[in-house]
């Protein structure tokens, strides 16, 4: 089974990390195909806990290689950082390798990123603020700086030149904005002060140390700078598996999530074909990742979410805090409608649910089978115009719930009548079997389901 893609099937923080990290036993090689640090990835062995943003989460294994596709953006200053944090806990980091084509994030993308979300004031995005959509951006506009750009102190400061420009007056023209509206809310003291800030050169924003800066961190990374398509191709056509970790989630999908409130990369199983350099007939296997309820950070659309006490257990008995912003995360009822819609749209092989010991003490649980319009009809597909989502109605079924603390269950026959109960009704409804429940962090809190143990 060469070619197998990981992808979150709701809005991220499935526990996308310990699936992949599962199913990397059995493979040669895992790539990251995009996003970037505005992901938080977290894996737990033998009681200590590894959390990764940029990192494929095969790292663990020394002897695999662990890539970064070109479809990644990159902060050098956070893959560092991770690096040193690896090597200080004495894990070899040999076997990363890092697509020459991949994109930086940029100091003037994160400045972009906070000012563009100010600006929207109640209408924003909630994004990271690790300057993901700004690098995008520049990738989309032929402004982005590359990995392998890092390789040449003249190419590097050419490039970073003309870069720098539409940003430094982007900037100015935002802080301008801000200082208008402030003074017209009769901010006047912050004002002032604001004035200076503008008027004054930013300092991380200074080409020449930009410049020194990076090409820096171009003679650290330069070891691991590699071709990863080329790689992935020799793994594949050697018939050895291929693991691609997607970050974020389906609904976070540029082009087919919540838009606007979506990430700005496609973490779909389809971009893993783009992100990595693959073809689509590469890919053998498309796994799911779903919690056994539904969690969103930031704002946007989310039918079932709760803000009650069934909430407020998933939020604490879950720890739903955001990994890399420390964001509470919002909690809700397995929503099957999006589920269904995730499963088709990566054309889903397999689904794991995670954290299904997280739903113990709850009773009844409810699952989402089909949403309402404010106008009354009955939507069983997930509605693909905005306005609609967003006035959507959930309608439940209820299932029995269960108290027994699952942390303990290794196999299918430990788990109560309940919790099967569930898992099947999800697999039902989602049209794909489960493979795999997720009973708690560490690696062996797992219940294989169904005859084939962890075969890929
Ligand atoms: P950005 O990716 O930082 O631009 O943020 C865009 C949206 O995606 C925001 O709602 C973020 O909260 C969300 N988001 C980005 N990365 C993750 C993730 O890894 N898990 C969950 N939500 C994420």
């Amino acid at each position: 089974m060469p070619g197998v893609v990981i992808v979150g099937a709701q809005w991220g923080d499935e526990g996308k990390g310990k699936v992949t990290d599962l199913l990397a036993e059995n493979a040669n090689a895992i790539v990251r195909f995009q996003g970037g640090n505005n992901a938080g990835h977290t894996i737990v062995r033998d009681g200590e806990e590894f959390k990764f943003h940029l990192i494929p989460s095969g790292i663990l294994y020394p002897d695999k290689i662990s890539m970064i596709g070109n479809g990644v953006v990159l902060d050098p200053r956070i893959l560092l950082g991770e690096i040193d944090g690896l090597k200080r806990r004495r894990v070899d980091v040999g076997n990363l390798r890092i697509s020459a084509n991949a994109h930086l994030i940029m100091p003037y993308h994160v400045l972009l990123d906070t000012a563009g979300e100010v600006k929207l004031g109640k209408l924003s995005i909630g994004t990271t603020r690790r300057g993901i959509g700004p690098c995008y951006a520049d990738k989309a506009l032929r402004l982005g700086i590359r990995v392998q750009d890092l390789l040449d102190v003249k190419i590097l400061r050419k490039k970073i030149m003309a870069a720098l420009e539409p940003k430094q007056q982007a900037l100015r023209e935002l802080s301008v904005q801000r200082r208008k509206l402030r003074k017209e809310a009769g901010e006047g003291a912050r004002e002032g002060a604001d004035q200076t800030v503008a008027e004054a050169p930013d300092p991380r924003l200074d080409l020449h140390a930009m410049t020194e800066e990076f090409a820096g961190y171009g003679h650290r990374l330069e070891p691991h700078i590699a071709d990863t398509a080329r790689l992935c191709w020799d793994e594949l056509d050697g018939g050895h598996t291929v693991l691609f970790e997607g970050a974020q989630a389906t609904l976070l999908d540029l082009d087919h999530g919540t838009y606007p409130f979506v990430t700005s990369s496609n973490p779909i199983a389809g971009a893993a074909c783009v992100g990595a350099g693959i073809g689509p007939t590469d890919i053998d296997e498309v796994w799911g990742v779903a919690k056994a309820y539904a969690t969103r950070v930031g704002a946007g659309p989310f039918p079932t979410e709760l803000h009650d006490e069934v909430g407020r257990h998933m939020l604490e008995r879950g720890h739903e805090y955001g990994t890399t912003t420390g964001r509470e995360r919002r909690c809700g009822w397995m929503d099957l409608v999006a589920l269904r819609y995730a499963v088709r749209l990566n054309r889903m092989s397999a689904l794991t649910i995670t954290k299904l010991d997280v739903l113990s003490g709850i009773d009844p649980l409810r699952v989402a089978v089909r949403y309402r319009s404010r106008e009354g009809a009955v939507l069983d597909s997930f509605p693909y115009h905005q306005s609609i989502l967003h006035s959507a109605e959930p309608e439940y079924e209820e299932l029995p719930g269960f108290d027994l603390d699952l942390t303990d269950c290794r196999s299918e026959s430990d788990l109560p009548a309940e919790a099967r109960a569930y898992l099947d009704f999800i697999a039902e409804g989602a049209g794909v079997p489960i493979r795999l429940a997720g009973v708690g962090p560490g690696r062996e809190q797992v219940v294989w389901i169904g005859e084939e143990r962890g075969v890929l």
